[in-house]
């Protein structure tokens, strides 16, 4: 039997307390890379809360156009984008030794900072408020990743700093995750889910449906809630058959994985459930095998998070990961799924999954560019493909 403080990492449905068991298992084996754990988490809160205290001057005034752009705001707003920037770059700085997943969003929250301030300085301020908007993407989806027992007293503050009332209810909910409130945004996800004022066409389209899931089944780990969620969704009358038929199958799967959840080796584990959603698929975007991905996904990311050494088996992971991801969320804004196919590469590019991980990189790629206009691939994205498929090609 592996030790308590492994063996969270490795288990797929069990209740999951993970940051409490690595803290609580201080004596043990894992004892150094706990110790190490522990200050490196330390250190992304003390980030976090810089980040937070900056959104929480600019995310209000942001709220209003004329607040925005009104010159006597200026010198304030200033202070909290240039401190958000600059905490920004930091966590990015200091993300070199995490998971792909911690360096990508790092990343991607760094860049818009920096346009967000930039534009901001050059009073280009409708351009700002859209970017300030968008930035909370990167919290969502950064935070959406790995389980979380407690809820942020810290993040709570920017809700009550934000007049949440005034907020669509999806907007409401986005914020609510980027400040880590995840049991109230279960809350309003559950609320919106059963609420006659949206379609149930448009709450799936809207991806609002899917970023429940994400939430119920990774960070919270509740498979039985998730299920009855949907139990109740699916008996709207108002239900598109296309959308009759993924809840259906949802709700198969979640009751079949709740009875027999699946054990072993995390990588081989999620292989099968990503195998098993192939086989199943009617075609190849049939979401009717979503749980099976998110499920998977959520194995995937806690293994990553943990393995941080360079090896064909953490390769895999990320080819798993790239598509899963894949299937799971479109986002315009992030292309988390095509950096795992990336990552997965340049780990082991002789791998089997490597030629196949490629290709799927470069379909994506590829569509992402494209338009009614023709294909407008940059250059430095051109560069990285051929840098890629070079070393596929072992030359
Ligand atoms: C690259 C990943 C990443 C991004 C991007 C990110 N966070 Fe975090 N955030 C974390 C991690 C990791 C923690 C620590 C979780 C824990 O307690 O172990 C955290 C914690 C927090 C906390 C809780 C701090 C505390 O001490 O209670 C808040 C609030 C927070 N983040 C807000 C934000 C906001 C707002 C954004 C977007 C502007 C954001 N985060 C973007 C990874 C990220």
């Amino acid at each position: 039997m592996l030790p308590t403080c492994a063996r969270w990492a490795t288990h797929a449905t069990g209740p999951l307390v993970a940051l409490a068991l690595v803290v609580g298992c201080a004596d043990g084996p894992f004892a150094g890379l706990t110790v190490a754990r522990e200050a490196e988490r330390q250190q992304t809160r003390s980030t976090m809360a810089e980040i937070l205290g900056a959104l929480r001057v600019a995310l209000p005034l942001g709220l209003s156009d004329s607040r925005f752009s009104d010159p006597g705001n200026r010198e304030v707003l200033t202070g909290a984008l240039d401190t958000l920037a600059e905490n920004a770059a930091g966590l990015e700085a200091h993300a070199s030794g995490r998971d792909a997943g911690f360096r990508y969003l790092s990343h991607s929250l760094a860049e818009d900072s920096r346009a967000l301030a930039l534009r901001f300085g050059e009073g280009r301020h409708r351009e700002a408020r859209f970017l300030l908007n968008q930035i909370t993407e990167n919290c969502v989806a950064c935070h959406s990743r790995l389980p979380s027992a407690e809820a942020s007293s810290l993040g709570k503050l920017l809700l009550e700093d934000v007049d949440v009332a005034d907020l669509e209810p999806a907007e409401r909910v986005r914020l609510e995750v980027a400040t880590r409130q995840f049991d109230t945004a279960l809350a309003t996800y559950e609320t919106m889910l059963r609420s006659p004022a949206a379609t149930p066409a448009r709450l799936d389209l809207e991806g609002l449906l899917t970023d429940y899931l994400v939430l119920v089944i990774r960070v919270k780990d509740d498979l039985p809630r998730a299920r009855h969620m949907l139990e109740a969704f699916s008996a709207r009358s108002d239900l598109p058959r296309y959308l009759e038929r993924n809840v259906r199958s949802w709700i198969t799967d979640l009751t079949h994985l709740e009875r027999h959840p699946s054990a072993g080796p995390a990588v081989e584990r999620s292989r099968a459930l990503i195998e098993e959603a192939r086989r199943r698929s009617g075609f190849p975007m049939d979401r009717t095998v979503l749980i099976y991905d998110l499920v998977a996904s959520g194995i995937l990311h806690r293994f990553v998070n943990e393995h941080r050494e360079v090896s064909d088996e953490v390769a895999e992971a990320y080819y798993l990961l790239g598509v899963s991801e894949a299937r799971i969320r479109r986002s315009f804004w992030l292309s988390e799924g095509e950096f795992y196919l990336e990552t997965a590469i340049r780990m082991a590019p002789e791998a089997d999954f490597a030629e196949l991980a490629y290709a799927r990189l470069e379909e994506e790629t590829l569509a992402g560019y494209s338009g009614s206009s023709g294909l407008h691939l940059p250059p430095d994205v051109q560069r990285k493909l051929e840098e890629l498929r070079a070393l596929v090609d072992g030359s």
